[in-house]
C-alpha cells in the first residue's frame, strides 16, 4: 500500500514537472531572439510586442520614422518602466541620402521650478524630492516629438496607423515576461504611496506572475484620444487640461502654460571624424555627443590589442575620467548656457587633455560618494528600414517608472527634474555632479547622458547602436562601437561582451560582474586603480551593416528582441 502510494506521488509529481516544464517554454508568446541577419533592415527594441509593431509598419511600406513613432507608442504600453508617454528622449535619423538630423524631445522645467527648490532650509538636498512624486516630473516631450517626426519625415502619412497598435496593446493586454512580473510587484509599493486610492494595473490586487495578461484601459483612451486628435489633444486640449487639474490637485507645480509651450527642437548634429569613420550623435541638452567625441579623440593614435589588455583599458578609462569632469563643469542646455562645444570636440583639445597622462599609473581624481543606484532605466531601439534610413532612439522616464506619479489618463510621468544639478556637487541618481551650467530654470531642460548614436564608414551607413543605462550610457556606446571598429568583433560580440566605465566621480571603475580577470585586476591595482564590480551595465540595441546585408542584435541583459525583413 505504502509502496504504491509512493509510486503514484512519483507520477504526480513527474506530471507537474513536465506541465511546469513544458509551460515555461511556451511562455511568452513572442520567442526572443537576440540575434538576426537580414536582408532589408528591421527593428531591435526592449520588449518584443514593440519590435514586432514596427517590422508590421516597415512591410506595409512605412519607412524607418514611422516604424519609430510606432515603436514609441508601443513601449509605453508593453515598457512602461521606462517607455513612455510621459516622459522624453532624443533621435537621431539619416535618411536615404545620407543626410542627418537630431531631435530633442527632452522634458523641460516647469515654468514655476526654482534653482533651490530640492533643498531645506539649511541648503542640504531633500532625500527623495528630485527623484519620487509630482515635483520631480518635468514637462514631458514625447508626444511632441513623435507628432514632430510624423510632420517632417513619415513616408505613411497616416498618424492613425502608426497608434492603432499601441491602443488594442493596451485594451487587449500582453503577457507580461518574467523580468517584467517581478519588476512591476517590486514596485507595487512605491506606486501606492504616490497614488493612494487610485485604481490601476499598477497596483494588483495580488502579484503578477509571468504570462499574466497586463491590461491598460485608461491608457487605451489617452492613446486613442492621441491617434485620433494629435498631439494638441495631450498639450492643449481635455487630456492636458485633465492631467494638470489632477497634478496640481496633488501639488505638482506643472502648468497648462508649461504644456502649451513645449516645444520638441531639431538640433545640430555633433559628428566625429575618427579613421574610415564619422559618428554622428546627439548635441546638447545631451552630453553624449560631445563627451563621445572627446572620447574617440582621446584614444584616435592608440593602437588597440584586445578586449582583455591593460593598456587598452587604461587609456579608455583616462579619457573617461577627463571627459566627464569636463561634462560636469561645462555642460546643460546649450539654450540657456554656452558650452564650448567646437573647442570641447576638437582633436588638440584632447590631445592636450591627455598629456598628462602615462601608462604607468592612475591620474588620481579626489574621491566622493556617488548616490545610489536604485533600478535605473531607460530604453533604446535601432531601426534600418529598405532604403537605408536608420533611426536611433533613446527615450525614458529616467528612473524605473520614473516618478512613480500614475498620471490621470493612465500612463506614468518621468522623474528626469533629478537630471538637474539640485545642488552644486550634489550626485544625481546615477552618481553624476554638475555645476552651474546644469542648474535648474524655468523652461530649460535638463542635461541627459543618452547617446542615440550612428556611425558611418567611409561614407555610407555602417552601424546604427543606443543604450539605457544612466551615467554608464556614453562609456558603453564608446567601448561597444570600439570592440567592432577596432577589435573587429561583429555586433553579436561587441554588444554581448561584458563592460567597464569611470565617470571621473567616483574615482572608480565599475566592471560588470565576471569583467576583469584577476590578473588585469590585480594589474590595475598596482598602477593605483580602484575597481569595483557591479551589476549589468546597460541594454544595447543595435544594427550593424555587413557585406551580407544586417546584422541587429538585442542585448542579451533583458527581454530585447530583434527582428528582420
Ligand atoms: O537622460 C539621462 O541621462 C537619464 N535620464 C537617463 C536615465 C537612464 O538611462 C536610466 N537607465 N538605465
Amino acid at each position: 500500500m505504502k509502496k504504491r502510494w509512493n509510486k503514484s506521488l512519483l507520477v504526480v509529481f513527474s506530471t507537474f514537472l513536465l506541465c511546469f516544464q513544458s509551460c515555461k517554454d511556451v511562455t511568452p508568446t513572442v520567442q526572443i531572439k537576440k540575434r538576426v541577419l537580414s536582408k532589408n533592415g528591421g527593428v531591435v527594441s526592449a520588449h518584443p510586442e514593440a519590435t514586432k509593431i514596427g517590422l508590421d509598419i516597415l512591410k506595409q511600406g512605412g519607412n524607418a520614422i514611422d516604424a519609430a513613432i510606432a515603436v514609441h507608442f508601443a513601449l509605453s504600453v508593453c515598457y512602461p518602466v521606462a517607455g513612455n508617454v510621459g516622459g522624453g528622449g532624443f533621435m537621431m535619423y539619416r535618411d536615404e541620402k545620407g543626410s542627418l538630423y537630431a531631435l530633442d524631445f527632452r522634458e523641460k522645467a516647469p515654468i514655476a521650478s526654482t534653482e533651490n527648490m530640492y533643498l531645506d532650509g539649511q541648503g542640504e538636498v531633500i532625500k527623495g524630492l528630485s527623484t519620487e512624486g509630482v515635483l520631480a516630473v518635468g514637462v514631458p516631450g514625447a508626444v511632441k516629438g513623435m507628432e514632430e517626426a510624423f510632420s517632417k519625415y513619415s513616408a505613411l502619412k497616416n498618424w492613425e496607423t502608426l497608434l492603432q497598435p499601441s491602443v488594442e496593446l493596451a485594451k487587449n493586454g500582453f503577457p507580461l515576461t518574467k523580468k517584467q512580473a517581478h519588476n512591476l510587484n517590486k514596485n507595487v509599493d512605491k506606486f501606492k504611496r504616490q497614488n493612494p486610492q487610485l485604481e490601476s494595473p499598477f497596483i494588483p490586487k495580488r502579484p503578477y506572475k509571468e504570462g499574466d495578461l497586463f491590461i491598460q484601459k485608461e491608457l487605451a483612451l489617452t492613446l486613442e484620444t492621441i491617434k485620433s486628435e494629435g498631439a494638441e489633444a495631450f498639450y492643449k486640449g481635455r487630456l492636458a487640461e485633465a492631467f494638470i487639474a489632477d497634478i496640481q490637485a496633488r501639488g505638482g507645480i506643472l502648468s497648462m502654460e508649461d504644456m502649451h509651450s513645449y516645444d520638441a527642437k531639431w538640433r545640430d548634429v555633433i559628428s566625429i571624424p575618427y579613421k574610415d569613420f564619422v559618428i554622428h550623435s546627439m548635441p546638447p541638452p545631451s552630453s553624449g555627443g560631445i563627451v563621445l567625441a572627446q572620447l574617440f579623440n582621446a584614444v584616435e593614435s592608440h593602437a588597440f590589442t584586445s578586449i582583455h589588455n591593460m593598456q587598452d583599458v587604461q587609456i579608455m578609462v583616462e579619457a573617461e575620467k577627463r571627459a566627464y569632469a569636463d561634462r560636469a563643469h561645462f555642460m546643460g542646455d546649450s539654450d540657456f548656457v554656452k558650452i564650448p562645444i567646437e573647442t570641447l570636440i576638437s582633436k588638440a583639445y584632447m590631445k592636450d587633455r591627455m598629456k598628462d597622462f602615462s601608462f604607468s599609473g592612475a591620474s588620481p581624481t579626489e574621491g566622493i560618494e556617488h548616490g545610489t543606484i536604485e533600478s535605473e532605466e531607460t530604453t533604446h531601439f535601432s531601426i534600418v528600414d529598405q532604403d537605408g534610413r536608420a533611426v536611433s532612439l533613446t527615450t525614458t522616464l529616467n528612473g524605473g517608472y520614473g516618478s512613480k506619479v500614475i498620471a490621470t489618463g493612465g500612463y506614468l510621468l518621468n522623474n528626469e527634474m533629478d537630471d538637474f544639478s539640485s545642488k552644486v556637487g550634489h550626485p544625481n541618481l546615477y552618481g553624476l555632479v554638475g555645476a552651474e551650467a546644469n542648474k535648474i530654470e524655468p523652461g530649460k531642460r535638463m542635461l541627459s547622458s543618452m547617446t542615440p548614436t550612428i556611425i558611418e564608414k567611409n561614407g555610407a551607413l555602417f552601424l546604427v547602436i543606443g543604450t539605457p543605462g544612466g551615467s554608464t550610457i556614453i562609456t558603453s556606446v564608446f567601448q561597444a562601437s570600439i570592440n567592432v571598429m577596432e577589435y573587429k568583433m561583429d555586433l553579436e560580440e561587441a554588444i554581448q561582451s561584458c563592460r567597464f566605465h569611470h565617470q571621473w566621480k567616483p574615482e572608480e571603475v565599475f566592471y560588470e560582474d565576471g569583467c576583469f580577470s584577476d590578473e588585469l585586476i590585480m594589474g590595475l591595482t598596482q598602477k593605483g586603480y580602484k575597481t569595483k564590480s557591479r551589476s549589468n551595465i546597460g541594454r544595447m540595441e543595435g544594427i550593424l551593416i555587413t557585406e551580407e546585408g544586417y546584422e541587429l542584435v538585442a542585448d542579451k541583459r533583458g527581454d530585447d528582441h530583434a527582428m528582420g525583413y
